[in-house]
């Protein structure tokens, strides 16, 4: 990323909060529950989709109670700032058979909905037992794939945001927020 050689350059680029991280801490507890009540005491697999949604993952994996494994899968959609391809790339693939598993995806933020269609496609190509998709953030404004998650924390409109693993050009996702970025140099 250009122009950002400095604490105050980076500093100067989170426009405001949108979310605090009380808020996020308490939809993510309320998540939890829904994902507990949904399979009441059945082990998950709980698959994230990097980098994005790391953060939310590992909060998100302790606000449930069912027993539960985790794994990873990495897309890439965005290149550089803050424009989309449109071209999605899955990069690395998840580790194990699904078939044996109730999948729960894990997803930062809905955008297009190209990355998580493609990837819904897929894992239930793969005859998982069942499928649920747990976004953080959507921006239904933004859709070109028509796509619902399941469960979805908060609804935004169209910002692009960083923060609480979004990034902008690989800054910023160690932000405890999440933040509007500031477009202007
Ligand atoms: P989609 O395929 O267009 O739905 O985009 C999904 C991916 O693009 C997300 O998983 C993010 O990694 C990235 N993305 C979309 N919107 C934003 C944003 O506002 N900030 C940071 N990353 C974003
Ligand atoms: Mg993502």
């Amino acid at each position: 990323m250009k122009n950002i050689d400095s604490v105050e350059a980076l500093n100067s680029k989170i426009k405001r909060v949108i979310i605090t991280k009380e808020e996020i801490a308490e939809a993510i507890s309320r998540a939890g529950k829904e994902i507990d009540k949904i399979y009441d005491g059945r082990p998950i697999l709980l698959v994230s989709v990097l980098k994005g949604a790391f953060v939310f993952m590992a909060d998100l994996c302790r606000a449930v109670s069912v027993p539960c494994e985790i794994g990873f899968m990495c897309a890439k959609s965005y290149y550089e700032g803050t424009v989309s391809s449109g071209v999605v790339q899955i990069t690395m693939d998840i580790d194990r058979d699904v078939s044996d598993y109730h999948v729960v995806i894990v997803e930062d933020i809905i955008d297009t909905g190209r990355t998580l269609n493609d990837i819904v496609n897929l894992l239930k190509a793969r005859n998982p037992i069942s499928m649920h998709v747990v976004t953080l953030l959507d921006k239904p404004e933004r859709r070109i794939v028509d796509f619902k998650a399941d469960i979805s924390l908060f609804t935004i409109p169209d910002y692009f945001v960083i923060g609480y693993g979004l990034d902008c050009g690989e800054y910023f996702r160690n932000l405890p927020y999440i933040a509007e970025y500031e477009d202007r140099d």
